[in-house]
């Protein structure tokens, strides 16, 4: 039986830190995750105290002074920057959306695709990006699923590229068993072949370094709920301004180059913005921005690669603890190929689920079985009580590895 855990996971394990940062500094921010044991990360994020703050202070200005909506306006700015910075793309290349699928919808009405064109996607990857994209339908573009293996990288999608091949679509963590695709390699493959690359990171972003030029991606789109540490309705997309030729399907005043200073729509007047303001439309959500400058620094503050290192370190004593039990684990094992938080237990989830949540536990019922999700403040110590809670139920055969 495979044993992962490394010597200094094991000794921080006993310690109960993290060889990353101070865990128990960082629970201090999130009440939630002090009540129950929350392994559920990648279905929404506990709120945290920073968070709440920069929302609390726009309800206040609001409240108090009916809001100083240029100041508001500065802050979007801002963050924009830091988004922008924590991609390692420009700020004009970062627009602000209400959550992926808007991210997707954009993105994939924006390609220059028609009748008879089609996009490779991943079978089985997230509805809300391939959606999107079966919604081509309409314009004759057609969506080839490819499987999803263990691995994915450009030898997994090269031999289904053909001369009506015009882009891929896929996420970079997959939110049901944490596979994590090499999107890197398959970037290099759409630059090879001349192919709009699309990457949802909805489930990467905050825990997973992203460096978008490295990607290679024409667009990457994203919500903020999960690593992002921000409520629900504020979504994120990312595009490569030097493919200037992609346009959005839908117009505001917002996406132009120049507003008519009398706010007159001219027909004459439609010059797009040169940056990806062009793709926003109308009115902010300003107080999730807001949350988001908060949460971005809190994130920068620790650095995602050591966010995912910690969560890394845990998903290796959880697969020790399974292993231990002989229950299989679903989705990749190796680091390599695994999402640092994100893991899937054969564990039928009509049976465990409620289980788990008698015992405090919360995590998520997946296809496969039930979903761990790990966030920044997570500890080795909520992974034992996991796997106490499973030991002391017992397991049936199903459940166990081969
Ligand atoms: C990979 C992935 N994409 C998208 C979403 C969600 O889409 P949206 O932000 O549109 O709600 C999720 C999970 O909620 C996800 O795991």
């Amino acid at each position: 039986m495979q044993r992962s855990q490394s010597p200094a996971g094991r000794a921080h394990q006993e310690s109960g830190m993290s060889r990353h940062y101070d865990v128990g500094a960082v629970r201090k921010e999130f009440p939630a995750v002090e009540r129950i044991t929350y392994l559920d990360a990648g279905f929404q994020t506990p709120l945290a105290r920073p968070v709440k703050a920069a929302i609390d202070l726009f309800l206040r200005e609001g409240l108090e002074t009916a809001g100083p909506k240029s100041v508001w306006l500065d802050r979007v700015e801002l963050t924009r920057e830091k988004l922008a910075r924590f991609l390692g793309v420009a700020a004009d290349e970062i627009a602000f959306t209400k959550n992926t699928s808007e991210s997707m919808n954009i993105a994939a009405n924006a390609l220059p695709l028609r009748a008879g064109d089609k996009v490779l996607m991943i079978h089985g990857d997230h509805p809300n990006n391939a959606y999107a994209f079966l919604n081509l339908r309409r314009k004759g573009v057609t969506v080839e699923f490819v499987p999803m293996t263990e691995i994915v990288n450009a030898d997994s999608l090269r031999p289904h590229i053909d001369a009506s091949t015009r882009a891929i679509s896929m996420s970079q963590v997959t939110f049901h068993a944490g596979h994590r695709f090499d999107v890197e390699s398959v970037g290099a493959l759409c630059d090879e072949q001349g192919l709009y690359f699309v990457v949802d990171v909805m489930q990467a972003i905050g825990v997973v370094p992203i460096d978008a030029k490295a990607m290679r991606a024409t667009f990457i789109g994203s919500g903020s709920h999960k690593g992002l540490l921000v409520p629900q309705g504020l979504g994120l997309l990312y595009w490569d301004k030097s493919r200037i030729e992609l346009e959005p399907a839908y117009l505001a005043a917002a996406s132009l180059a120049e507003v008519p200073a009398d706010l007159i729509a001219r027909p004459d007047q439609l010059e797009l913005a040169p940056s990806a303001r062009r793709f926003e439309l109308g009115n902010f959500n300003l107080p999730a921005i807001h949350a988001l400058g908060a949460s971005l620094d809190m994130i920068e503050a620790l650095g995602v690669q050591n966010i995912q290192n910690h969560c890394l370190d845990l998903g290796d004593h959880l697969i020790a603890g399974l292993d231990a039990l002989d229950v299989r684990l679903v989705g990749p094992r190796d680091r390599q190929h695994r999402a640092p938080h994100i893991y899937v237990i054969a564990l039928p989830a009509a049976e465990w689920l409620g289980h788990f949540e008698q015992n405090g536990v919360r995590v998520s019922p997946e296809r496969d079985g039930i979903r761990v999700s790990f966030g920044m403040f997570n500890t080795f110590a909520d992974v034992d009580r996991l796997i106490d809670i499973i030991k002391r139920r017992g397991v049936k055969p199903s459940s166990r590895a081969a």
